[in-house]
This record gives structure tokens, sequence and C-alpha cells, in this order.
């Protein structure tokens, strides 16, 4: 098959993990006779220092005209001062707006080579495999944001058709899976809450009575997910719930550098990117974990072109290199650790 994928390396560790991940899917390419087209384009902080914007014109256009789009990591010290008017995160969330990716799959799987890794007990995390469905592009994020000398506001939002619409995709997710699905909110607080529990009760009871539906707060969920996380499938929940609690979740599989991303809208085009940011603390080093962003490829080859058996074997070739001990300092314990080239290489040797 012919595909054009836009490659955003962005800022940090972004372009380290971004250049293994651009390996692996030309190899994946060449392998089994696709042509990929793969177009780097500014984003981010580089994307500020190049032309004031972190999401320039000519980005934006290369994202829309691809059938998938995959991404590092933007951000860092540099551009984070709080008085700064342009961000790299603004780029971010108005990539995600314009390409209407309302769903935020971030799966969680532990693997058993890396139990000792995490800093959680051993066997509360075996057979650990759930998924967060995450809102995307709407809630606190996308709200009106209010600033003057003595106070600051940022709206929460969402309608129903919004709320509607993620749940639907989780409910798909958990009919394919176990059959559970967790929905977490805030409301005993939260309007917005109140109106996403009545919405997900009437979407499941209408449309997927099948599926096992349970609602829990949101500071009950980020307890019962360590402390019992086998027992969890499909978690959906608002946008700003969700990116705490996957960060939450990454000590699971062991390190925040495992968790990979998908975001869907309604068509096959999806941005792709691992769950963690810049880490400019480890950044120009070549020892960032390379394995989040592997496996957003696998993601982006399963979702948005259909490479089902690709995408299986990128994800075995992953699971193969983590058993044989091709680990970063991020989860190599006491073995010793490789760097993001040679993880890079684990993976590209066993594809
Ligand atoms: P971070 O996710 O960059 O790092 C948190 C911690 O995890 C750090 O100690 C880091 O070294 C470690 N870590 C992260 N990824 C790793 C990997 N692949 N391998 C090994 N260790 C890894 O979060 P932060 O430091 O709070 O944020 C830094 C910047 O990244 C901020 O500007 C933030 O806005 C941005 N950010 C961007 C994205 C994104 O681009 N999607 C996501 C999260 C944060
Ligand atoms: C993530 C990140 C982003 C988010 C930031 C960088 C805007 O933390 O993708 O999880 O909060 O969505
Ligand atoms: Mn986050």
């Amino acid at each position: 098959m012919k595909a054009h994928i836009a490659v955003l390396p962005g800022d940090g560790i972004g372009p380290e993990v971004i250049a293994e991940g651009v390996r692996c899917l030309r190899a994946i390419g060449q392998r089994h006779g696709h042509s990929f087209t793969l177009t780097e384009l500014p984003f981010g902080g580089a994307a500020i220092d190049l032309t004031g914007n972190p999401l320039p014109e000519a980005t934006l256009s290369g994202c829309l005209s691809a059938e998938a789009v995959l991404l590092g990591a933007i951000g860092g010290p540099k551009w984070s001062a709080p008085e700064a008017k342009v961000r790299p995160e603004q780029g971010l969330l108005a990539l995600r707006r314009a390409l209407g990716v309302y769903a935020n799959l971030r799966p969680v799987k532990v693997h058993p080579a890396l139990l000792g890794a995490s800093t959680l007990k051993s066997e509360v995390l075996e057979g650990v495999d759930l998924i967060f469905v995450r809102e995307l592009t709407g809630g606190i994020y996308f709200g009106e944001k209010r600033r003057d000398a003595d106070s600051a506001s940022d709206l929460c939002t969402y309608t129903v058709a919004e709320i509607e619409r993620i749940v639907r995709a989780a409910a798909r997710l958990a009919e394919q899976r176990r059959g559970k699905l967790v929905s977490i909110d805030k409301s005993n607080v939260l309007e917005t809450s109140r109106l996403w529990r009545q919405v997900t009760t009437r979407v499941m009871r209408e449309e997927f009575p099948q599926v096992a539906l349970e609602h829990m707060l949101v500071d009950a969920a980020a307890m019962h997910l360590i402390r019992r996380p086998r027992d969890f499938d499909v978690l959906v929940t608002e946008n700003m719930f969700g990116d705490i609690l996957t960060d939450e979740a990454s000590m699971l599989a062991g390190s925040l550098g495992l968790l990979p991303s998908a975001s869907l809208g309604d068509g096959q085009r999806g941005l792709y990117e691992p769950i963690h940011g810049s880490a400019p603390d480890i950044a120009g080093r070549g020892i960032a974990n390379p394995y989040g962003t592997l496996l957003s490829v696998a993601l982006l080859l399963r979702h948005s072109l259909g490479l089902t058996a690709e995408a299986d074997s990128l994800e075995a070739a992953v699971a193969q290199a983590i058993s044989a001990a091709a680990l970063t300092p991020d989860i190599a314990g006491d073995a010793r650790p490789v760097s993001t080239r040679e993880a890079g290489e684990a993976v590209l040797s066993r594809l």
C-alpha cells in the first residue's frame, strides 16, 4: 500500500525517540512492500524558534493531508515561563482540535519481564491489561481562559454530543475486550461530571446493554488503579482526568516511556504519540526509552493504515526486545542499560 505519514519530532527527547520510530516504519515498509512517504515537519518549541508559531501553516496542512501523524513530544523550559505569550503546548492542542481526534486511546499492558521495574508490588501488577479512552478535544483544556491582575479562570465545558461520541468509542472497545467499562468523573462536585454521568448511563443502557458499566469518582479511581489494577478493562474519562490518571497508570507498566497512544476521530486519520513529554532532564543524552514511540507506530499501522499483521509484528518485536533485556535506564534496574539507539536496534533486528 501507499501512505503519507507526517512526522513531527518536536522537542527534547522527541527527535531521539522519533528517529527509532522512523527506522522501524521504513523497515516495515521495505519488508512488507509498502511505500510510506514520511514528511518531517517543524512543530512545538522547534517551530516557535523557526517561525514564532508552534503549529505553522505548512505543518498543519501537511498533517491534514497525511493518512497519519507521528509525533515525538513538545515543550521544555525554554518556552515555559508563565509570562510566555506563545507555547509549544498550544500547538499540540490546536493540532488535536484541527484533526478532530477526540478519542485518545492509551493502552497499559504489563510485560512480565518488567514486573520489577515498577515501584509497585509485582503481585498487584501481574496480568494487568487495561485501556484508557481519554476525551481529547474538550473540557477545561479548551474552555475560555481569563486572567486579570488578581484572578484567573479556566472554563470547563462539555456538550451532550461530545460525551456521547467518546462513550460510544469506549463502549465499542469494551465490546471487543472483556465487556467492562468504568466511567470516571467528579459528579459529586462538577456540573460537567453530572452531565457526563447522565449521558454515559443513557448511552450505555440504550446502545450497549451487554457492556457492564460502573461509575467511579476520580479520586477513588486514582486509588483503585494502583490497589487492584487487574480489575480494570476499559476506562473512559474526560480530558484532564485522563491526562493525570494515565501518567499514574504508566507506573503499572514500569515507566512513562513505555506507554503509547492513538488519537482518533470519525475517519481513519489519526495522531500517534507516546504519552510522555519532552523529558528535559534526560534530553540529548541518547538514553530515552523509545518503546512508547515504537508501540505508537504499531497503533498507527493498525488504526490508520489497517496493517494488522505489521502492527502485531512490531508489538511482538518490542515485547521480545524487552524479554531479551534491551532496557533503557528507566527500566533497566540493576541490569546494564542500553541506549535509545540500541533499544531501537533490538526491535529492528527482531522485526
Ligand atoms: P515528561 O513526561 O517530559 O517527563 C516526566 C519524567 O518522566 C521525567 O523524569 C522524564 O525523564 C521521564 N521520562 C519521560 N519520558 C521518558 C522516556 N521516553 N524515557 C525515559 N524517561 C522518560 O514530563 P515533564 O517533565 O513534566 O514535562 C516536560 C515538557 O513536556 C513540558 O513542557 C510538558 O508540557 C511537555 N509534555 C509534552 C507532551 C507531548 O508532547 N505530548 C506530553 C507531556 C508533557
Ligand atoms: C499529554 C500531555 C499534553 C496534555 C500537554 C503537553 C498539552 O501532557 O499528551 O498527555 O496535557 O494533553
Ligand atoms: Mn500528559
